[in-house]
């Protein structure tokens, strides 16, 4: 495994192989799950094939490790507004790999006859009662090849105010809700995903020497809170580190 650090807000883990860089994913959350004292312990996750394998590892290690399953509060940092039983639903995704069957609580996004906008508001509101103001503990975001992450697409509003808004994109079926960028940021862990080799056109971009600030997994770490992007060496190969 190779470590780099990209600037004062990113670094990078380079895993020789996908499952090495997928076990590791696993196992810094588990790690993170045991340290952190306060409860609940909120955890945020995403749609897509990348964490979805994630998830799936932590599963097939929770028989190795004594997870505090009731300690931890899974959210979602995006979601397709579907019903739960949906097969494009990220909440469906998850409770598909059997993450969310240990006992932890889960907040999914969207419930029925609501509009977007009102499961915005919900959903901000939520997050404000069971946090109490806390931000996220434990981001997990995986990236689109145009750059997207979450639900927070290259031509969408960054910057705006709020925990959870609903997400402007046309190319995307489904309307979607997505936590905002700035609250994004402030998760006191970040970790992003990019394996494989389609892939590494975009790891290239974002992690590369030129700001490109229209990307919204560009922006993803600050200096308050870095972000820890784990690569493989094919999503790492156009890198020039
Ligand atoms: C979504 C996801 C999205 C996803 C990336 C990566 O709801 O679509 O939250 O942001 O994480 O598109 O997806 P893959 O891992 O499948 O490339």
């Amino acid at each position: 495994m190779r470590e780099q650090i990209i600037d004062a807000r990113r670094k990078a883990l380079i895993f020789p192989t996908k499952d090495l860089a997928i076990a590791h994913a696993a196992m810094d959350l588990i790690e993170f799950i045991e340290k952190t004292p306060h409860v609940p312990i909120s955890i945020a996750l995403s749609g897509g094939s990348t964490p979805k394998a994630i998830y799936q590892k932590i599963v097939s290690l929770n028989s190795h490790f004594k997870i505090p399953w009731e300690k931890i509060a899974f959210f979602w940092g995006d979601e397709r507004l579907v019903p739960l039983s949906h097969p494009d639903s990220n909440y469906f995704m998850a409770k598909s790999t059997g993450l969310l069957g240990f006992g932890s609580s889960a907040y999914p996004m969207w419930q029925p006859d609501h509009t977007a906008d009102q499961l915005a508001l919900l959903y901000n509101h939520l997050l404000d009662k069971i946090l109490h103001g806390r931000p996220i503990d434990y981001l997990m975001a995986g990236v689109g090849e145009d750059g997207h992450t979450l639900s927070l697409f290259p031509q969408a509003p960054m910057q705006v105010a709020g925990r959870v808004m609903r997400a402007e994109d046309h190319l995307h079926p489904h309307p979607r809700l997505t936590l905002t960028l700035p609250y994004a940021q402030k998760a006191t862990k970040t970790v992003v995903y990019l394996f494989g080799s389609a892939k590494a056109p975009i790891t290239a971009q974002i992690l590369g020497k030129k700001p490109l600030p229209h990307l919204p997994a560009w922006h993803l770490g600050t200096e308050e809170q870095p972000a820890l992007f784990l690569l493989d060496e094919e999503s790492a190969k156009m890198l020039s580190l």
